[in-house]
């Protein structure tokens, strides 16, 4: 952020102004943060003086980009037509890419932004984001997410850039800056998330509970929080996971104390889904949170319930008039005020080749190459190729969750390439594809098999937990393309399309060469410029690889700081075609 925006004195001056005129329902309705269709109706962003909508699953606003706008335009009419006239602010949970709208350009997972370790690229990346997220009516997103996963049962390992603080710390910077720009016209507002821990829970449970203790959060989790502050980032999110015993929504000494008081964090402390009823009612907003997602049927209850427990004196007034100046600052800070409505201009902008060629660049630069034997490795172009899996032709399967849908999809999506695609586009022979392992093409010199994960989001991908929907080894069914083709004796190259670490010991020893894509995203030509060596492997493991199931059985995974781990390849491990 530029030093003029978070420093300009005039604005500390309007907030006081604005805060000076509003009544207890203005000042509560300021702090509430709902779902257009699902919690409101047009009307009651006045009736409610609701302050921020926000878009993640669920009804889509429009077709397009310009009834998106169309319709944020209208809930921005009746948030004007109130008496003090405050913008309403529209958030969405764009964490790879403007990833709810279908046709933008989608980036590799955080991970794969990680292992690329270039925070140049991931500043442009998110700058593209903040583009095509305002194309779309947003002046908000929720990321970046900045945890430190320390155990790969946790589903939301993709969402976070490394095992490493420092790395982490190093491309928060760089997203933050990247997403909220420098002059506040083009950025949007950034959101550092989970505070605190969400990532370090005990057996890698989403929203369970962490066991560090206070010199290793502030020493391990609490660094990348302070590069988004001095970056200026203007939201954090609470955590759904408990911390000393507490919910991270009601941990005062953690809220208020340390990130407001002792890092000075002067942004908006953005609950998490349906805080409220879940964790604590008043005791979140006691805490310090300032805005809550008041959603799911918490809306009535949220608003009434604060303003009975300021009314009661349970809640000072002067903790509702922080909560909203801290709001009001924002608005000031992102224009909101002078630019209310989205730009029509932007939508040209969506989905742009310009956008997608960085996102391609990221893409190659986050591969990481784990095996290379016999330079089986760059592919030729005149090799008869079989391309193997149904995860090698669908961009679904290769973007992972939070994209179209919460919990991702199987399907292709539009302004996507594949992974086959790609491959098509360099190979000079006739590629051939086997999507289900089952076929027996003649005279093939090589398998390119493709396996991975399925889309997960949230505590859907937690291994072992809640769901029991996922596993730490490929399926049998992915097991057995690798094995059919190597005992045919055609030389196998593996591509993993995952959202963390896999064990995959006897894979890696069972094929030729062994490539971790991550979670590429909608540029899958990318991984098709270094398989036949355009551009060399450049990506380096985020995150210490398992060996073996031995890894899993204390509370954390094979992390580098931890002595007692034995992994297979240490953090940072990844080969070249020059070495
Ligand atoms: C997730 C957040 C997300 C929010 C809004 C929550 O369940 O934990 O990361 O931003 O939903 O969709």
């Amino acid at each position: 952020m530029s030093s003029t925006r978070k420093t300009d004195p005039t604005i500390d001056v309007k907030v006081e102004a604005l805060l000076k005129q509003m009544t207890l329902d203005e000042k509560i309705g300021q702090m509430t943060q709902v779902r257009h269709f699902d919690d409101i109706r047009l009307e009651d962003v006045k009736s409610k003086f609701i302050g921020s909508v926000i878009h993640t699953q669920g009804p889509l606003p429009g077709s397009d980009a310009l009834e998106w706008q169309a319709k944020f335009a209208a809930f921005q009419q009746e948030a004007l037509s109130t008496r003090l006239g405050i913008p309403l602010l529209f958030g969405v949970d764009a964490v790879h890419g403007q990833n709810t709208f279908e046709g933008a350009t989608i980036f590799p997972h955080n991970i794969g932004l990680g292992a690329a370790g270039n925070a140049g690229l991931v500043e442009k990346a998110a700058a593209i984001t903040a583009i095509e997220a305002k194309a779309t009516g947003f002046q908000w997103v929720f990321s970046p997410c900045v945890a430190i996963p320390f155990n790969e049962k946790w589903g939301r390992v993709y969402e976070a850039f490394s095992e490493s603080t420092e790395l982490t710390a190093e491309l928060t910077r760089a997203s933050v800056k990247g997403h909220q720009g420098s002059d506040g016209k083009m950025g949007v507002m950034a959101t550092a998330k989970h505070f605190i821990g969400d990532g370090a829970t005990d057996f890698g449970v989403e929203g369970g509970h962490t066991s560090l203790s206070k010199e290793e959060v502030l020493e391990l989790l609490i660094p990348p929080y302070q590069a988004a502050i001095e970056e200026g980032v203007a939201a954090i999110m609470a955590s759904f996971n408990t911390l000393d015993q507490i919910s991270m929504h009601a941990h005062k000494a953690m809220l208020t104390d340390l990130l407001k008081e002792r890092l000075a964090f002067d942004g908006i402390l953005v609950s998490d889904w349906k805080a409220y009823s879940r964790f604590g009612e008043n005791d979140i907003i006691l805490a310090g949170i300032d805005m809550v997602m008041a959603v799911d049927g918490d809306l009535e209850m949220f608003q009434e319930g604060v303003k009975k427990g300021v009314k009661s004196g349970d809640i000072p007034l002067g903790r509702i008039d922080d909560a909203v100046r801290r709001i009001l600052r924002q608005k000031f800070r992102f224009g909101l005020f002078d630019q209310p409505y989205p730009d029509k201009e932007l939508i040209k902008m969506i989905g742009i080749p310009e956008h997608r060629s960085v996102a391609r660049q990221t893409v190659r630069e986050s591969l990481v190459l784990l095996k290379n034997e016999k330079q089986v490795l760059p592919l030729k172009k005149d090799q008869k190729i079989v391309v193997v899996g149904e995860f090698a032709d669908n961009a679904g399967l290769q973007s992972g969750g939070w994209t179209v849908n919460w919990q991702g999809t199987s399907e292709n999506y539009t302004g996507a390439t594949t992974l086959l695609e790609g491959i098509k586009k360099f190979a000079k022979k006739e590629v051939y594809y086997d999507p289900d392992g089952s076929a027996d093409f003649p005279d093939v010199d090589l398998a390119l098999i493709v396996v991975g994960e399925t889309p997960y989001a949230e505590f859907f991908g937690d291994i072992g937990g809640e769901m029991d929907l996922f596993q730490h080894t490929l399926t049998e069914t992915h097991q057995n393309y690798l094995r059919s083709y190597a005992e045919k004796g055609i030389q196998t190259v593996v591509v993993l399309i995952s959202g963390r670490p896999l064990l995959v010991t006897d894979q890696i020893k069972q094929c030729d060469a062994f490539v971790v894509a991550w979670l590429p995203g909608s540029e899958g030509d990318g991984l098709a410029e270094v398989l036949f060596g355009e551009y060399d492997f450049k990506g380096k493991l985020p995150h210490s690889w398992p060996k073996s199931i031995a890894a899993y059985t204390g509370k954390f995974g094979p992390n580098f700081w931890d002595p007692s781990a034995d992994p297979l390849y240490p953090f940072g491990y990844g080969l070249t075609y020059a070495t």
